[in-house]
C-alpha cells in the first residue's frame, strides 16, 4: 500500500489560504500554485535514491551524494496541472515533462481524454503526476491508467486540494501510487466541486471563465 501524505507545514497552509480567497487575482494565484508545487515536490522526492560521489572541497577530498540516475519526469494533467510544472522544475530542473490532456464532462463528471505526449523512455522514469485538484478522482485515475499503459511503474501523484471522495477512489484504483495532498477538504458539492475548495483551478490559473 502506497503512502497518502497530507502536507502539514505552515508555509503550505498559509499559501493555500491565499489561493482559496475569491479575491486573489490570476497573477498571485498562479505564482502561489507554483510555490506550493515546489514545497510539495520537496516532500514527494524525499525517498529518491542517492549515489555516493567523490568530490573535493577547497579544504579536502570527501564523499558527497547526488540523486541516482536523475531519471525523473513531471506529468501535468492539462490544463490546471500546468500551473504546478514550474515549481516542480525549480526543484528538479533536469526532469523531462510529459503532458496528459483530460477534461471533466460537465454533465457526467467523467474524464475525457484529448492529449497524451510522454517522454519516450517514460517507463524507466520516476514520474510525478501533478494536478491541483483531486475531486471525484476520475481524472487522476484516468491519467495514471494512461501512464501505466505506457509502462510507467514508479508513480507519484501530487495535488493541492483533495476531497475525501477522490482520495478513496484514487487509492482504491491505484494502491501502488504515493499520493501527496496539500489540504484535505470536507466534501464535493452537487456539481463535483470541492468544498470549501478554491473554485475552478484551470479558470483561476489562466484567467478564463
Ligand atoms: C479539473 C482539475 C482536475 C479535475 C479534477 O480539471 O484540474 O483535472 O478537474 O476533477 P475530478 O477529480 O472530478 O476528475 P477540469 O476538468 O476542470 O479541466 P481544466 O483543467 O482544463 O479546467
Ligand atoms: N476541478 C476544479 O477545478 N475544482 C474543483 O473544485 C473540482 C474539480
Amino acid at each position: 500500500m502506497a503512502k497518502v501524505v497530507i502536507m502539514d507545514h505552515p508555509m503550505i497552509k498559509h499559501k493555500i489560504g491565499i489561493i482559496r480567497r475569491k479575491e486573489t487575482g490570476t497573477k498571485q494565484f498562479r505564482e502561489t500554485i507554483s510555490e506550493i508545487a515546489m514545497l510539495e515536490c520537496y516532500e514527494a522526492t524525499r525517498n529518491l535514491e542517492l549515489d555516493d560521489v567523490e568530490i573535493e572541497t577547497p579544504i579536502c577530498k570527501t564523499t558527497a551524494q547526488e540523486i541516482k540516475g536523475k531519471k525523473l519526469a513531471v506529468v501535468p494533467i492539462l490544463r490546471a496541472g500546468l500551473g504546478m510544472v514550474e515549481g516542480m522544475l525549480t526543484m528538479i530542473p533536469a526532469a523531462k515533462v510529459g503532458h496528459i490532456g483530460l477534461y471533466r464532462d460537465p454533465e457526467t463528471l467523467s474524464p475525457v481524454e484529448y492529449f497524451c505526449k510522454l517522454p519516450p523512455d517514460c517507463a524507466e522514469r520516476e514520474i510525478f503526476v501533478v494536478d491541483p485538484m483531486l475531486a471525484t478522482g476520475g481524472s487522476a485515475v484516468a491519467a495514471v491508467d494512461m501512464l501505466k499503459k505506457h509502462g510507467c511503474v514508479k508513480l507519484h501523484f501530487l495535488c493541492i486540494i483533495a476531497a475525501p471522495e477522490g482520495v478513496k477512489v484514487f487509492t482504491e484504483a491505484h494502491p501502488d501510487v504515493d499520493l501527496f495532498i496539500g489540504a484535505l477538504d470536507d466534501h464535493l458539492n452537487d456539481h463535483g466541486y470541492i468544498v470549501p475548495g478554491l473554485g475552478d483551478a484551470g479558470d483561476r490559473i489562466f484567467g478564463t471563465k
